[in-house]
């Protein structure tokens, strides 16, 4: 059944009807309190729903399971991403945000779903900003993207995510129509001031 079946926090907008609502989604080993005061900090008047990882890896919650550090479970993948797509559609009937107004703001684990959702689930987004993301699976075929627009925020030094593997996402998305937006901070994993102000700016 669909419903809201994450934990989750939900902060009301400051604007009605029908607001604009930002999806934020941690990385391993957060929970659903971690992303709210970046999501407010990047936009003030918008609704922000933040949802914790249903899957645990020693104790820490993800948003699907993995083999090894940056080897995906793919079938998890999936199942994962229908499964938060759902529980998105179902948060904005029941907190009456617009469903066609969401954007999402995903740290690492938190921006794999949210680029796998972009792939398997087109409708949900109408943006997304990825910090650290990788490519999460390749899809059979890829969506109609083109009503969406995506900031990768990327490391230079990232030992999580390569250079080129960031950028193969960002050409995928691209290549799905997505108004894609590829930027490289001189950083490793962790987020910066600059991931921030940039994420601000788009
Ligand atoms: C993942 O598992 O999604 C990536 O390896 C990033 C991480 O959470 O460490």
């Amino acid at each position: 059944m669909t419903d809201l079946n994450f934990t989750h926090r939900f902060v009301p907008a400051q604007e009605s009807p029908a607001p604009r609502a930002l999806l934020l989604l941690h990385g391993t080993g957060g929970d659903e309190n971690d992303m709210i005061p970046l999501g407010r900090d990047l936009d003030p008047t918008a609704a922000l729903l933040s949802p914790r990882g249903n899957v645990l890896e020693n104790g820490m919650p993800r948003f699907f399971r993995r083999l090894a550090e940056g080897v995906f479970d793919e079938e998890d993948v999936i199942r994962r991403a229908h499964e938060l797509a759902d529980f998105v559609s179902a948060a904005a009937a029941r907190y009456e945000f617009d469903p066609n107004r969401v954007t999402a703001v995903g740290y690492s684990n938190g921006a794999n779903i949210a680029a796998s959702i972009l792939l398997l689930r087109p409708e949900v987004f109408a943006g997304a900003v990825l910090f650290r993301a990788m490519v999460p699976l390749v899809p059979s075929a890829l969506p109609n993207l083109a009503h969406v627009r995506v900031l990768i925020s990327s490391g230079e030094h990232d030992p999580i995510v390569p250079v080129e593997n960031a950028e193969r996402l960002a050409a995928m998305l691209r290549t799905a129509g997505a108004d894609v937006t590829l930027r490289f901070e001189p950083a490793g994993h962790a987020l910066s001031l600059g991931d921030i102000e940039a994420a601000k700016s788009w």
